[in-house]
């Protein structure tokens, strides 16, 4: 059976994950958080004191590692390093440095790129991340390139960070949204990019709803 797949990628804190989360259930498909994946490794490189931005240091990890991914009933992706269920813990703000460092390391990578594909080949998916129409799904049947303004990025990461209980501000947020977006795009490895067939969608200044009705709408549309 051929499968569909529709990637979105983008600027941390565009709001990919809620969209994407919110189309596949509308549509009823799988929805992969890639992040996840490489929040995952950040974690266990943090975990076993390895610098996440020295390939040297995490490529003898690599071996080691037993990462595992779970869709329950529920549609939630649920994350596990060995049996250990690490869903909440790879959401705190040093989990996000440490995967955007290790995502820049092409053995990583490389590494994860089987599991991101298979499940494509399994499931109709939607599937967030960087690279997703550019290296991971280059067929993908709908490509979206999703953004917003740094600010607004920040505005919204700050009040997810605020409703999880962790005690920040929105000038650090900034900062750090910056700083991500400026390794996610400046690596060499799969940078951050719009592929060529991707629809850019820019959903600065707009709410959930109207952001979600667009998106829909773009679907809609390639698949006519
Ligand atoms: O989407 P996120 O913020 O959970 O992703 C965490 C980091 O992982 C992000 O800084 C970049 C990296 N990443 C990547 O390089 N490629 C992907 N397909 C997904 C995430």
């Amino acid at each position: 059976m051929k499968y569909n797949s529709i990637a979105i990628d983008g600027p941390s804190g565009a709001g990919k994950s809620t969209m994407a989360k919110r189309i596949a259930a509308e549509l009823g498909y799988l929805y992969v958080d890639t992040g996840a994946i490489y929040r995952t490794l950040g974690l266990f490189a943090l975990r076993n004191n390895a610098d996440p931005g020295k390939w040297e240091d995490v490529e003898p990890l690599l071996p080691q590692i037993s990462i595992r991914m779970d869709h329950g009933t529920d549609g939630l992706q649920h994350m596990y390093l060995g049996n250990e269920d690490v869903t909440e813990e790879i959401r705190r703000p040093e989990v996000s440095t440490a995967a955007s460092k290790i995502s820049a390391i092409p053995q990583v990578r490389a590494f994860l790129m089987d599991m991101q594909r298979d499940l494509s080949k399994q499931h109709h998916v939607v599937m967030d991340g960087r690279d997703i129409g550019t290296v991971v799904l280059p067929h993908a049947n709908v490509k979206i390139f999703l953004t917003a303004s740094a600010e607004d990025r920040a505005q919204r990461r700050y009040e997810e960070l605020l409703s999880r209980g962790n005690d920040t501000d929105y000038e650090t947020v900034l900062a750090d949204i910056l700083e991500r977006d400026r390794r996610d795009m400046g690596r060499e490895a799969a940078p951050l990019r719009q592929a060529e067939d991707a629809v850019l969608v820019d959903t600065t200044g707009n709410s959930l709803e109207e952001s979600f009705r667009i998106l829909l709408q773009v679907v809609r549309e390639c698949f006519q």
